[in-house]
């Protein structure tokens, strides 16, 4: 590679960028879908929770360049408000992405789990690894990326990043009148808090998303419900989803260390 190619790469690649090698032309390819249909209703009154912003830019665009921060994706489907998709395409002209990167945009569903299904019938063929990444996990960091993607290359069907709980948990009896009963304490140091991107072998996605119906919020759960086996890699805290507003502090506090540990 010349030294122009090499300036060239570091241009489309400012921010975070990753040492996973791309796939090889004809090799099996990864597409990463992003299902950014939520309302958003616990982060209050306003925008669908993908087109708010964080330090200026929505939200769906930081999820958008993360995945795209990966070598190895070479397609990113999102999955739009229902009513939103032209808004959705008009974002990702207006913002510079990774040429290398193809995108497609699709209308979402009712819950969840319709719209990553909805981005999963988008896929086009030559995709066999797939990443689902919520656009509410905007600052997910490459590595963890690049380490879904290759815990699914080295033959897991299902790879989820997670982290070990700081709370203790309990499982209880709920009650909206009054105090509710404890039934049991599982321990804690065989708990996980589950993030994504989650990554699948592209069949046994689509047959997961075939043959579970009950609304569940997590890919992987369906693969586990097909008897299949899952994975877990580390998560990291960065990969936090923007729930409630206080989410929304932490997330502009993490992206204003970032912009003063690059120097801009
Ligand atoms: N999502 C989606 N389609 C839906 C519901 C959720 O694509 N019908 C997406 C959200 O946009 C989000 C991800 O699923 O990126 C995780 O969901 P969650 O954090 O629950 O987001 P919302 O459903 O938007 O939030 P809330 O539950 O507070 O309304
Ligand atoms: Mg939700």
């Amino acid at each position: 590679m010349s030294p122009e190619d090499t300036n060239l790469n570091a241009d489309l690649m400012s921010d975070e960028t990753t040492q996973a090698p791309p796939s090889a032309p004809g090799a099996a390819r990864t597409a990463a879908v992003i299902p950014a249909a939520g309302r958003g209703v616990r982060l209050g009154p306003g925008a669908p929770k993908a087109l708010r912003t964080l330090g200026g830019t929505p939200m769906l665009i930081h999820a958008v360049r993360a995945m795209a921060a990966s070598r190895a994706v070479s397609l990113v489907v999102v999955v739009a408000p229902r009513d939103g998709a032209a808004e959705v395409k008009t974002l990702l002209d207006a913002h510079t992405l990774p040429e290398r990167t193809d995108f497609l945009v699709v209308p979402g569903g009712e819950n969840r789990q319709d719209s990553v299904k909805a981005g999963i019938d988008a896929l086009p063929p030559g995709y066999d690894t797939v990443l689902v990444h919520d656009a509410a996990r905007p600052l997910v960091p490459v590595d963890t990326v690049d380490a879904v993607i290759e815990a699914v290359r080295d033959g897991a069907v299902a790879v989820v990043p997670a982290l070990p709980l700081a709370d203790t948990v309990k499982e209880v009896e709920p009650r909206a009148d009054g105090p509710e009963p404890v039934l049991s304490t599982p321990a804690r140091a065989r708990l996980r808090a589950v993030q994504t991107p989650q990554g699948f072998e592209r069949a046994t996605l689509v047959r997961a998303h075939e043959t579970v119906t009950e609304n569940v919020t997590d890919d992987a759960s369906m693969v586990e419900q097909l008897g299949l086996p899952v994975v877990v890699v580390p998560g990291h805290e960065e990969a936090f989803k923007v729930t409630r507003p206080l989410d929304l502090v932490l997330a502009e506090a993490v992206l204003a260390r970032r912009r003063k540990n690059d120097g801009f």
